[in-house]
């Protein structure tokens, strides 16, 4: 793409595939990722959007249903999937997980109590009600079972954060996730730092006509912790990130099974380790900086990565760290519940981040991004203009972020509207609301949002306005419908 006036070119990505094992990381810049201010309305107003309405979820209204009787709170959700991504229902039974905490808690102090919940709802029905029609089953792991695997018991908190779940031979499940031992004082400050680890338990899933159930998941497989060479630890930074497996089969390798995950690029916190290949600027660009005048701001204390492993067995409790798919170094700090989606012979990695966790100098909005190459590790091009937003909250980038239990009044009040955005089959996005309105009038989520679709093609992905209504499907809406129903007994 050409570059905006007043604005750097965005780097060249060739999107050639590399093998998953070689040692080639593609780099999503800060060329690119300022293309997002490229791109967004200077003049617009207080409380308008000021990014283009085609990289726009359409805005969610107030008044949303709760799909969950007002029992829990729910983020993160994905559905059952089968090696190709795809969304089989069970015995004509939807399926889906989500992290569910108890509502007495408030919504921002979740994230410590999360464990895994499952909803379930009939497959193939044509009217919904307007809540999704789902019932809540429970929590999926048995008391204790994800606190059991650490060695030091003296947490403080013990939780269970996202992942993903695949479905084989009939009814077995295996649920990749994240266990994490939290070591707190009191005032909140860190005693050691948090032990996130990517763990797999394998289950069963029953049906009947009356509902959905699931046995199992006792055994719980301590997997991958970060190793602190491709993979950020603890050590070298409290505020590491090290979660949200995602698994799947690559057609180009048939036989093995990949899994991507959230990570950070391992330097100690501090260590200026942005490099000029980080920055992705063309030489003699006008707007260039150096990676030093990146990192006098601060930009190096944001070190995002996507990271890729490979299975070593066949039961998928064995695995080994490959390099990273991509890195954000000096753009962002969280590249989160990364997933491989591959489309008329394109590997796009969808990956979500936030405003507020964005580089200084760097600004964008809450939301998908995406990033297209040929093959699972490739010189992966940012959709969109180069850079990478898939599918953004509406927001006013002419305005401070806020936060969503204080938003900001000049925001749009759709800023925080939806986060963790999954990408399904045809397009298909689901995410979950976190908060809407503007600082005098504004509501908590914990439900999943309106689905919304978009269009996937070579480099651009772009919101299908005709979708539901004027954009907005169904409040949590995830449909399997695009795969097949697997009958245990057959
Ligand atoms: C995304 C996320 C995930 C994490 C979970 C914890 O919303 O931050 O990366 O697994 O929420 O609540």
């Amino acid at each position: 793409p050409e570059a905006v006036p007043g604005f750097p070119a965005p780097t060249e990505h060739t999107q050639k595939a590399f093998d998953p094992e070689d040692d080639f990381t593609a780099k999503w810049t800060r060329a690119d990722a300022r293309q997002l201010k490229a791109m967004s309305d200077p003049a617009a107003p207080s409380r308008e959007n000021s990014l283009p309405e085609e990289y726009t979820m359409p805005t969610v209204p107030q008044d949303f249903p709760d799909m969950s009787n007002e029992e829990v709170w729910v983020w993160d959700s994905w559905t059952l999937t089968d090696g190709t991504s795809a969304q089989p229902s069970f015995k004509g039974w939807e399926v889906v997980f989500s992290l569910v905490a108890d509502r007495k808690l408030g919504f921002d102090d979740r994230h410590t109590y999360a464990k895994l919940g499952y909803f379930f709802r009939k497959a193939d029905v044509a009217e919904r009600p307007a809540d999704g029609g789902w019932t809540y089953g429970g929590l999926v792991f048995p008391d204790g079972a994800s606190g059991a695997i650490f060695d030091d018991q003296s947490f403080s908190h013990q939780t269970e954060w996202s992942g993903s779940t695949r479905i084989f031979d009939g009814n077995k499940l295996r649920i990749f996730y994240t266990a994490v031992a939290f070591y707190r004082n009191e005032d909140g400050s860190n005693r050691k730092p948090y032990d996130p680890r990517i763990v797999q338990s394998e289950g069963r899933l029953f049906a009947d006509e009356n509902g959905v159930w699931m046995t199992g998941f006792r055994d719980q497989h301590d997997m991958l912790q970060a190793d602190g060479e491709y993979y950020q630890t603890g050590a070298q930074n409290e505020f590491f990130n090290f979660r949200d497996p995602f698994t799947f089969e690559d057609p180009a390798h048939p036989g093995k099974t990949y899994m991507v995950f959230e990570g950070n690029s391992a330097f100690a916190r501090g260590e200026r380790a942005c490099t000029e290949d980080d920055m992705g600027y063309a030489p003699g660009d006008p707007f260039a900086e150096t990676a030093d005048q990146a990192m006098d701001q601060g930009a190096h204390f944001q070190m995002a990565n996507v990271g890729l492993a490979v299975a070593e067995n066949a039961a998928s409790t064995e695995w080994r760290f490959l390099p990273p798919i991509l890195s954000a170094n000096c753009v962002n700090d969280q590249t989160e519940r990364p997933q491989i989606y591959i489309k008329d012979g394109k590997y796009y990695l969808f990956t979500i981040t936030h405003r507020g966790t964005y580089a200084a100098g760097i600004d964008g909005p809450e939301g998908v991004y995406g990033f297209v190459g040929d093959g699972i590790r490739s010189d992966f091009q940012p959709v969109n203009r180069g850079s990478g937003l898939a599918l953004g909250s509406p927001s006013n980038l002419n305005f401070p972020v806020g936060t969503p239990f204080a938003p900001h009044p000049d925001q749009h009040p759709g800023q925080f509207q939806a986060y963790s955005h999954y990408v399904m089959p045809d397009g298909l996005v689901q995410s979950f609301i976190d908060t809407i309105g503007t600082s005098d009038d504004f509501v908590r989520g914990g439900t999943l949002a309106p689905t919304v679709r978009v269009d996937i093609a070579g480099d651009a992905v772009t919101v299908d306005r005709s979708y539901g209504t004027n954009g907005l499907g169904g409040w949590a809406d995830i449909p399997a419908g695009y795969a097949h129903d697997i009958d245990a007994a057959a």
